[in-house]
């Protein structure tokens, strides 16, 4: 292994997971819309990492703009599929049709679009690794999780079948599935930049950082290529999964 592709590289775990495959050797491209933010990261991370301005929902954009990487930066042996986001949190009925079409869009088409173009490389060397940023909300209902949750219910599904597909072939997937986690604009973006808001999420508690995630991606990688964890479900100590609820 000796690139790796991480879309979301502009913030949150995927700034981390950029960070942390350069400190293991790695070569990173990363991608996201926001070309200062990947060029800050840039002059931070140096010659070994490559910033890459995407939007992962464009299809013909990805398409043109993956040919086109340097050639230092290929091929391309792990992508981690993290861009992704939550819009809202109404209860479906009140729900706005733009945030509900923007997560399908990015969640589940821009991990599609990323996932087509370079998985057939992998196979055509017998060599990769497909990390995939599910959630906990893609297993557990919560209020207000309606796309979101489904969204995330297709990535694991999705990470499933590609094991699937993949069987015989040494191409490893793994679907990450975090519950809690602060210090990302992940709850600053589900509620359109109402940073009070956003921070309640966070109150009293103690909750995994984008760093514990990167971590987990390091040791993914570095496990040894027999080696498959199909999905990996991580929650702070101070959340449990969702109780089932009766209305009175
Ligand atoms: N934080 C949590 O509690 C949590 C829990 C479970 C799962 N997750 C999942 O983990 C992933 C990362 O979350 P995070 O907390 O790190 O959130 P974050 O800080 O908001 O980061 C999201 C990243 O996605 C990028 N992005 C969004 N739309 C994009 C698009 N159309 N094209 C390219 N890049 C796009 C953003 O960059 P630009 O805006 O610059 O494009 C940003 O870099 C997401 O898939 C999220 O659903 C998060």
């Amino acid at each position: 292994m000796n690139t790796a592709l991480v879309t979301g590289a502009s913030s949150g775990f995927g700034q981390a997971i950029c960070r942390k495959l350069i400190a293991d050797g790695y070569k990173v491209i990363g991608v996201a819309r926001r070309a200062d933010k990947l060029q800050k990261l840039a002059d931070e991370l140096g010659h070994k990492f490559c910033p890459l301005t995407m939007d992962v929902t464009k299809k013909d954009a990805v398409e043109s703009i993956l040919l086109q990487l340097p050639k230092d930066f290929q091929p391309i042996d792990i992508l981690v599929n993290n861009a992704g986001l939550a819009l809202g949190l109404e209860p479906a009925y009140q729900a706005d049709y733009n945030d509900w079409q923007t997560m399908i869009d990015t969640n589940i088409i821009g991990l599609v679009h990323l996932t087509h173009q370079i998985l057939p490389s992998m196979v055509e060397r017998n060599f990769g690794y497909i990390i995939n940023l599910g959630s906990v909300a893609g297993t557990y209902a919560y209020k207000g999780g309606n796309v979101y949750g489904a969204s995330k219910a297709f990535v694991k599904q999705f990470s499933a079948n590609l094991r699937t597909d993949l069987l015989g072939k040494k191409v490893r997937v793994t679907n990450i599935e975090p519950g809690l986690c602060g210090g990302t604009e992940f709850s600053n973006v589900r509620f359109h930049g109402d940073d009070a808001q956003a921070a309640k999420v966070y109150q009293g508690v103690e909750y995994i950082t984008a760093e514990d995630i990167a971590n987990t991606v390091s040791w993914l990688v570095n496990t040894p290529s027999h080696f498959n964890v199909n999905s990996i479900e991580i929650m702070p100590v101070a959340q449990a999964q969702a109780g089932l609820s009766v209305y009175k």
